[in-house]
């Protein structure tokens, strides 16, 4: 990924695009949103990570004009988001966040109907998009549809909110730390579903976070923020083995061993399989390299056989070949993105 440089010509080319963008509110000693340049790619889900108070928010709010910036542009599809009605933009984006909001006398069909009606479907056209999209979050439709929301977990709630944000199938979605206030076990549960529903839909994520881990899974891409600024813009594997500086380094724990094996896997870094006859432990080549040290560990073996979905054999993972792999993130090493100042 990269941040486009100043000059001159447009260079950005992503379906959202932060130029220069920036947010002083009144009174503020410094601003909340500083001169951040970034384009996010159509389909991506991009993260944005950084401590409280940083300006994810901020950032986020100014997408669908819930802020104004007070400096730079911001482009959807191309087009300054000023020059389109703030409905028409809003109709494209959908918004989803801690708080889900649901309207608690309305049942979960009307809920999530509230903006097909709004842009005048027909009743059928309504029904069955609703009915389509509590599917898709993994509601049964026949039991939830006529339900009310306090009748719904904390979990399930969240899920009509994202469901509500998908109704009128805008080509972004913003999610302002969607999951933050859900237990943990729902939160993975979430976050898997998250997923899996992304495969199917392919919409352009922009996705709030102070959870590396929450991070780390999502994230096509990660922004570092920092007081405004934007630190680094990477793919999570760089994001942790390359982090831009000692800030990065330090947030997103790029120490953490375990976390970064589990982000690679057994074929990415074995060595071409050789005859032999000794009997070695088998891990699949797209294992990660996570669970295959702690295979290796458990096999008390110095190897392991990788093989491929057939189960024949493909490689070899030895304990030195994962040992490179661990070496402590060089932090003065080359990052793709520094912030612009
Ligand atoms: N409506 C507002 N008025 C004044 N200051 C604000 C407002 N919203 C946010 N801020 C300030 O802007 C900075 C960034 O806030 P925010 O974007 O909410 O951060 P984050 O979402 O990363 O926690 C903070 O210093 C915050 O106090
Ligand atoms: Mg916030």
């Amino acid at each position: 990924m990269k941040l486009s440089e100043s000059w001159g010509k447009r260079l950005l080319s992503g379906i959202i695009e932060f130029d220069h963008t920036s947010k002083n509110f009144p009174g503020a000693l410094r601003p909340a949103v500083d001169a951040v340049t970034l384009d996010v790619q159509e389909g991506h889900l991009v993260v944005l990570l950084g401590p409280s108070g940083c300006g994810k928010t901020t950032l986020m709010k100014m997408v669908n004009r819930l802020y104004e910036p007070t400096g730079g542009q911001i482009r959807v599809g191309g087009t300054e988001i000023h020059r389109l009605k703030v409905t028409e933009l809003r109709r494209k984006i959908g918004y989803v966040i801690q708080q889900v909001g649901l309207f608690p006398h309305l049942r979960i069909n009307k809920n999530i109907g509230v903006v097909p009606k709004m842009l005048g479907w027909d009743k059928t056209r309504i029904e069955k998009r609703v009915d389509e999209l509590l599917e898709l979050v993994g509601l049964p439709p026949q039991e939830y549809r006529n339900r009310y929301p306090g009748q719904l977990s904390g979990g399930q709630q969240q899920r009509v909110g994202l469901a509500r944000a998908l109704a009128a199938d805008p080509s972004i979605m913003l999610m302002d730390e969607p999951f933050a206030a859900i237990d943990n076990i729902t939160r993975t549960r979430l976050q898997d579903e998250l997923i899996r529903i992304q495969r199917t839909v392919r919409k352009t994520i922009l996705f709030v976070t102070h959870d590396v881990e929450e991070a780390i899974k999502l994230a096509d891409e990660i922004v570092i923020m920092e007081t405004g600024k934007v630190i680094q813009y990477d793919s999570p594997l760089n994001i942790l083995t390359r982090p831009a500086n000692e800030f990065v380094a330090r947030l997103t724990g790029a120490n953490d061993v375990l976390r970064r094996l589990s982000l690679q896997t057994v074929g990415s870094i074995m060595q071409p399989a050789v005859e032999n006859n000794r009997n070695f432990q088998q891990v699949p080549q797209d294992a990660d390299l996570r669970d295959a040290l702690a295979l290796l560990l458990s096999s008390q073996q110095e190897e392991l056989t990788v093989v491929d979905g057939q189960s024949q054999p493909v490689g070899r993972l030895t304990l030195d070949l994962l040992r490179q792999q661990t070496r402590p993130a060089d932090v003065s090493s080359t990052s793709t993105v520094t912030a612009e100042s």
